[in-house]
């Protein structure tokens, strides 16, 4: 599906079929030409209603108000009534309030994600046949909204969308097809694709680099393990970065087996390391002026006799030794090494990592909802703030001095979970701030994606299983830092 801005009116564009936002009940609109006939189908206009009239070439979605949300979601629902049909081409037009090169950034986005649908193992594929969308220009006299400026917002919203509907087939595609190496072969392809460097380490890798807690996890499994590091170097760049993902290919909770109804999904264990590629894919397209470090700890967490057990004690690439009391609290001892395997190769400006890493984090916040967590105020307040304009949901979670205590272990320097039913997500992202070098404290971000990295539902323009968590968010926080901040000429 294509985009295509058109300095002209709306109703002299020639498509097959016409988008038309009802903003806040405004039946007024010179857009809205079939008042009647909506009256007729009770069409009230409320946010996320629907009226679809074939005969007058129209699609009618109602918008509470020009909120980038509220138009992603009613483009969604619009590309979706009219996505299976025979339609190859739709026109809509751009609303001026609020601001319009924003408006058709979220109209894109909606769009392409309406568009997204997971049917590779599908034997009957309905493929949507629209191949372009016209996006009217009408003469708006607005200084900031020029031809250059629109088709810039176009464009940032489609290397945006798009990488993040990578992520979601990554993440969806089931574990016997993404193990640990086939994961690696993907970025490794990808990287040849966008030209970014990429290293693989293998298991013996690993060993040489002292991986004692990430080699652990993977032992069970006759899918070895894989260290992914891609490179985005551009010249001139503001700052390093890190940005490492948990990357459980499956996680069956190992000899701490999960019950059956809490393996299913488990597939999803790898949206850390997915939402790194789509990231850092995403970055080098925007030409994001920052060297990028992409690092993903892809593992598959299973049982058998030469499992890791509750009672072993680890030892991590920093020397910190872990006792471990339960195996399906692997997500933190592979990034501990991943964390500790950054902060010594990069030693970078900033370290963030995105990890599916707790089912406290959805007890916490919602299935929706990403956990924010970390030592530094300034950081975790611009990542909020870029995850909102981003169109993503994050919420804080707040650290303090008691919680730490709860890892103490009697016989290692640290335990792998707390002894405290409570606070497991706050408790897990101390349990990695452990891993975290003291003058790296206030740099380093923890991200907690493990509700919306899947949810078994369609909600808002996301559609059933992965939702791509983190790349929206963390693309907007590379743009925001480091396009448009003065902090960092
Ligand atoms: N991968 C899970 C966390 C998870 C749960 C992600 C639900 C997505 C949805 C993680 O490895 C895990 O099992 N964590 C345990 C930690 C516990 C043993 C301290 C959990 O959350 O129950
Ligand atoms: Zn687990
Ligand atoms: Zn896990």
């Amino acid at each position: 599906m294509k985009f295509e801005l058109i300095e002209k009116k709306l109703s002299d564009i020639d498509a097959d079929i016409e988008i038309v936002f009802v903003v806040d009940k405004n039946f007024d609109h010179k857009w809205v030409k079939d008042k009647d006939e909506l009256d007729i189908l009770n069409f009230k206009g409320e946010s996320e209603e629907i009226a679809f009239l074939p005969h007058q070439k129209r699609v009618y979605v109602g918008v509470k108000n020009l909120d980038h949300d509220e138009i992603r979601i009613a483009a969604a629902k619009a590309i979706k009534t009219i996505k299976n049909k025979k339609y190859k081409s739709a026109k809509a037009g751009v609303y001026i309030q609020n601001c319009p090169v924003t408006n058709i950034k979220a109209f894109v986005e909606g769009a392409i994600f309406g568009e997204y649908e997971f049917d590779k193992f599908k034997s009957k594929k309905e493929k949507s046949k629209l191949e372009i969308i016209y996006i009217a220009k009408e003469d708006y006299s607005d200084k900031n909204f020029t031809t250059k400026n629109a088709k810039k917002s176009i464009n940032e919203a489609i290397i945006v969308a798009e990488a993040t509907n990578f992520v979601k087939d990554l993440v969806n595609t089931p574990p016997n097809e993404i193990t640990p190496k086939a994961l690696a072969k993907i970025a490794k392809d990808m990287a040849k694709e966008e030209d970014i460097e990429c290293k693989i380490l293998d298991e013996k890798d690993l060993e040489k680099e002292n991986m004692g807690a990430f080699l652990a996890v993977a032992k069970a499994s006759s899918n070895p393990p894989r260290l992914i590091h891609l490179s985005y170097k551009p010249k001139n760049p503001k700052a390093k970065i890190a940005i490492v993902g948990k990357g459980l290919t499956y996680d069956s909770g190992g000899l701490s087996l999960k019950p059956s109804d809490y393996m299913v999904t488990m597939k999803s264990d790898k949206s850390g390391a997915c939402a790194v590629l789509g990231i850092i894919k995403a970055a080098k397209k925007l030409d994001i002026p920052v060297e990028i470090h992409a690092i993903a700890g892809a593992a598959e967490n299973m049982i058998g006799g030469n499992a890791y057990k509750p009672d072993d004690i680890l030892k991590a690439k920093n020397g910190k030794t872990i006792e471990v009391r339960n195996t399906d609290a692997e997500g933190r001892l592979v990034l501990a090494d991943c964390l500790c395997y950054a902060q010594e190769k990069i030693k970078p400006d900033y370290i963030l990592d995105l990890a599916t890493l707790t089912g406290a984090c959805v007890v916490a916040l919602g299935e929706y909802t990403t956990g924010v967590m970390g030592h530094n105020d300034e950081l975790k307040k611009s990542m909020l703030e870029a995850a909102k304009s981003s169109g993503e949901l994050a919420g804080e979670l707040p650290f303090n001095r008691y919680l730490p205590k709860l890892l103490e272990s009697k016989i290692a320097d640290i335990c792998n979970i707390s002894s405290s039913r409570y606070g497991g997500a706050i408790t897990a992202a101390l349990f990695l701030s452990e891993f975290i070098e003291e003058k790296n404290k206030d740099k380093w971000l923890h991200l907690d994606i493990a509700g919306p990295a899947y949810v078994e539902k369609e909600w808002g323009y996301n559609s059933f299983g992965a939702g791509g968590a983190g790349v929206r968010m963390v693309v907007k926080w590379l743009q925001k830092e480091f396009v448009f901040n003065k902090k960092h000429p």
